[in-house]
């Protein structure tokens, strides 16, 4: 028997200590700072720690396979520590919760399961978790954006911010769980986000990062004959009304990447200069099978748009080897892709078949397991070579970098990222975390830039050192 329902609107309120661990991808970190304020409402403070929890959350990510077994893992875990903690509940949410709710809610460890649209439903699952049920809160919507909830922000330095701009994903790669786990696309409302967007500036941040599974595809419409916004413009809207702020988004997909969007970077300088354009394979074929909907040459033609209309501009990428059928002239594609284009970071992985996507119902993961693991040794050796090479030639040239904290290397060098999103490190000096410093580049490694503050420059009439005005006023 649960509590009577007079009994839990009291629990819902009695709030407590909360502590959430958070696996996966930058929007798993954004919905957790949602989930903290909606559970801040509902009384709850943050805890230093699981230990010092009553609730204990684990945001969770399906996307391979690898991510979800950590995540049993860590269950195990937290089997022990409730057996020595009296009255702690702990829940699983996020994509493995959607995915696997009633698998997981029968884990000894969890008394609790949401997936990502379920949220608002976490006061009243807390509750009844505490009072030793187990509660489940499932099923995807079509319209739920979280709106009007400001996330509680948990970024250690308080400098850099998300903002969601887009919830789920309707491009169904055929190797992706997201549509899955994740739902449909939503837009949010311009509105939130760029209220979001300046009070994250009003508190001091120096830098936020717009993010979707597929944020070029952002599209909000006003009423019912009025005007729709489009990625670039609300890009060009956020950068304007946020001068101070550092603009960054991701993920893109090549599909949607407009020369548009990168006329709007092109107008203001607080956009920065990176586009992480995922390419997955290198084989027009492959690309095919896994509907991405673009082929190698147009993947091409995008990149030469990019160093065209936006020259110095970072590129990164996610590509994974193995995928059903992947020959070996495919894996060579997608090598040859790769010295083409000159990414400078890659997130490289090798297949991983996800239950309920085409792939796994419709096509055999043939391609044996050593295979896959050479061709993404290839492919990594490749990279860590095309890395280096380029932070290589970025000797004596200056950047503007965010000052994020010290180095873990020394306590006498800060460390930041340019525009473009390379690390860089260099003697503190008088700078500290949060400026915007400009160095000039005399020595690298593979993932770092080391170089030194420039000399102040020459500061003319009218234009203030450091002006983070757009380049350009939107016409
Ligand atoms: N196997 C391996 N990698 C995958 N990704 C997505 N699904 C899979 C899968 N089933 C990779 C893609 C994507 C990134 C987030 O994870 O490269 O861009
Ligand atoms: Fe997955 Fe493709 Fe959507 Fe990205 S665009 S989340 S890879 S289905």
């Amino acid at each position: 028997m649960g509590p009577s329902t007079a009994c839990l609107e009291r629990l819902i309120g009695m709030g407590g200590k909360l502590y959430i661990e958070t696996f996966g991808c930058q929007m798993n970190i954004a919905d957790s700072e949602v989930v903290a304020s909606i559970l801040a409402d509902a009384g709850y403070e943050l805890a230093a720690d699981a230990a010092s929890a009553d609730l204990v959350l684990i945001n969770t990510c399906s996307v391979r396979d690898h991510a979800e077994q950590r995540v049993w893992g860590r269950l195990d875990h937290y089997r022990g520590l409730r057996r020595r903690k009296e009255g702690l509940a702990v829940g699983v949410i996020g994509c493995m919760g959607e995915r696997l709710g009633r698998e997981l809610l029968a884990h000894p460890a969890v008394s609790l399961v949401a997936g990502p649209d379920s949220y608002r439903d976490l006061p009243s699952l807390a509750a009844r978790a505490r009072q030793g049920e187990k509660a489940a809160s499932l099923g995807l919507s079509e319209t739920e954006t979280y709106d009007r909830i400001t996330p509680v922000r948990m970024g250690d330095p308080a400098l850099s911010g998300f903002v969601t701009i887009t919830r789920g994903c309707n491009n169904f790669c055929t190797y992706c769980i997201v549509p899955y786990t994740r739902g449909r696309e939503r837009s949010r409302d311009p509105f939130d986000i760029l209220a979001e967007t300046t009070a994250l500036a009003s508190a001091g941040f120096r830098e936020v990062t717009l993010l979707g599974q597929n944020v070029n595809s952002y599209l909000w419409k006003t009423g019912e004959n009025g005007p729709s916004v489009r990625f670039s413009d609300l890009l060009a809207r956020v950068a304007a009304a946020a001068p101070g702020l550092r603009i960054r988004f991701t993920t893109s997909h090549p599909k949607d990447m407009s020369d548009d969007i990168l006329h709007t970077m092109a107008r203001y300088a607080n956009i920065c200069r990176h586009i992480h354009l995922p390419v997955q394979s290198g084989s027009s074929r492959v690309l095919k099978l896994m509907n991405r909907r673009y082929d190698r040459e147009s993947y091409l033609d995008k990149i030469r748009a990019v160093r065209s209309i936006l020259p110095g501009c970072g590129i990164s990428t996610d590509l994974f080897c193995g995928f059903p059928g992947e020959r070996e002239e495919d894996h060579l594609q997608t090598l040859e892709l790769m010295k083409t284009v000159r990414f400078d970071l890659a997130f490289m992985f090798r297949y991983s078949e996800r239950p309920g996507t085409y792939a796994q119902r419709h096509l055999a993961d043939d391609v044996p397991e050593e295979v896959k693991l050479r061709r993404l040794d290839e492919i990594i050796r490749l990279q860590n070579r095309i890395s280096l090479e380029n932070n290589r030639a970025d000797a004596g040239k200056t950047f503007e970098v965010l000052v994020e904290g010290n180095s873990k290397k020394s306590k006498d060098m800060l460390f930041g990222r340019t525009s473009q999103n390379k690390v860089a490190v260099f003697p503190r000096e008088n700078h500290q975390k949060g400026d915007l410093v400009r160095v000039t580049i005399t020595g690298c490694t593979q993932t770092t830039l080391i170089g030194v503050a420039a000399p102040e420059p020459e500061v003319s009439a009218g234009e203030p050192p450091g002006s983070r005005q757009p380049a350009d006023e939107e016409a």
